[in-house]
């Protein structure tokens, strides 16, 4: 929660009644901090590999899917924003997990680029590694402006960052 809400005030991704998509969201600490965010009139869906078996209210909910399977037309777009924390399970070697995170930003991305409102932002983490740039430069061409957010809540885990796309500009293809 506290890394979402640092890069909540670095670059202020949060209104009242907006929609939230949250892939990644167990154990639904960055859920109960976006529904806060976002009010009573808003509205946060998570995904998660696994329940997160935490109270949520009213209008946040966490769905159990695999952000790989599921299918953006079921998401009941669109969204204002959409935020990854999406994580592999850490084996050890380090460009292996890099390459599972890589994997899960652009999963986001693609699910994100169907379902976000223009304008909208998107936010993801990422291990830092040699697909960074190629995660980054994906960004770019979807978002007029593409930021790079290390928390300070991360040094232990120094190379975790976030990618922060703002002002959505969807393609036509
Ligand atoms: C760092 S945790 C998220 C913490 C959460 N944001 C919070 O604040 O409580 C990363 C999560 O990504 C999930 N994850 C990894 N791969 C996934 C996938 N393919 N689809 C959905 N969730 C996935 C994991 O199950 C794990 O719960």
């Amino acid at each position: 929660m506290y890394k979402l809400q640092e890069i909540d005030r670095r670059v202020g991704l949060f209104k009242k009644g907006q929609r939230v998509l949250d892939l990644g969201a167990s154990p639904g600490s960055w859920t109960l901090y976006a529904a806060e965010q976002v009010g009573p009139n808003g509205q946060v869906l998570g995904i998660d590999l696994h329940d997160p078996g935490v109270a949520l209210p009213a209008q946040a909910q966490i769905l159990t899917l695999d952000a790989f399977q599921v299918d953006p037309e079921s998401l009941d777009g669109p969204f204002d924003l959409v935020i990854s924390d999406m994580a592999p399970k850490t084996s050890g070697q380090r460009h292996a997990d890099q390459y599972r995170s890589y994997e899960l930003v652009m999963r986001a991305l693609e699910l994100a680029k169907s379902v976000l409102k223009p304008g909208g932002t998107f936010v993801a983490k990422i291990f830092q590694g040699a697909e960074f740039e190629d995660a980054r430069g994906a960004m770019r061409e979807l978002f007029a402006n593409v930021r790079i957010v290390r928390p300070k809540a991360t040094r232990d885990e120094s190379y975790e960052v976030f990618l922060v796309g703002l002002d959505f500009q969807p393609t036509s293809s």
